[in-house]
């Protein structure tokens, strides 16, 4: 099925907000490698790699129904947060973003009856269920147990079940 302009530049766009979410967590493990929080910057650092993942998702959507990928320039991000608690936060904010961008392309794919595009960017209505889910779960973890006392042990927890 061919990509119309509209549905191409709104995929491309979504392969920068992957990147760009990759660079935020990037800057999201710096922000707990300076902090001295080891295990909030390996679960900052693995997911960089899920975002870049993502990212290629849709790159390799692309290339399969023979549309053209660009990749769009990336801002620079912050290393810098208030608290895990802060970071945490923005990183559910980016998720919510992130979400919403996807509803957007979905209504796109809907509008011009895109079957493939369709059924692509359900797989990531479902993805995004669980990236929010994650990230409020440790939030609430955050929340619950204390930001440099129980936390991380609960953090753990929630990664084993994770797996
Ligand atoms: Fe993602």
């Amino acid at each position: 099925m061919e990509l119309s302009k509209r549905l191409e530049e709104a995929l491309n766009k979504q392969i920068n907000l992957e990147l760009g979410a990759a660079y935020t967590y990037k800057g999201m493990e710096q922000y707990f490698r300076e902090e001295g929080l080891p295990q909030y910057a390996h679960f900052f650092e693995e997911h960089t790699k899920e975002e870049i993942e993502h990212a290629e998702d849709f790159r390799n959507f692309i290339e399969d129904v023979d549309g053209h990928v660009v990749y769009l320039p990336l801002e620079g991000v912050s290393t810098e947060y208030s608290s895990p608690k802060e970071a945490f936060e923005a990183a559910l904010d980016h998720e919510k973003m992130i979400s919403a961008s996807i509803r957007d392309i979905l209504e796109i794919a809907i509008e011009e009856k895109h079957y493939a595009a369709e059924n692509f960017l359900r797989t990531y209505i479902d993805e995004q269920v669980e990236e929010e889910n994650l990230f409020r779960s440790v939030l609430d973890a955050i929340k619950h147990a204390g930001e440099k006392g129980a936390a991380p042990f609960t953090l753990s927890q929630i990664l084993k079940h994770e797996d």
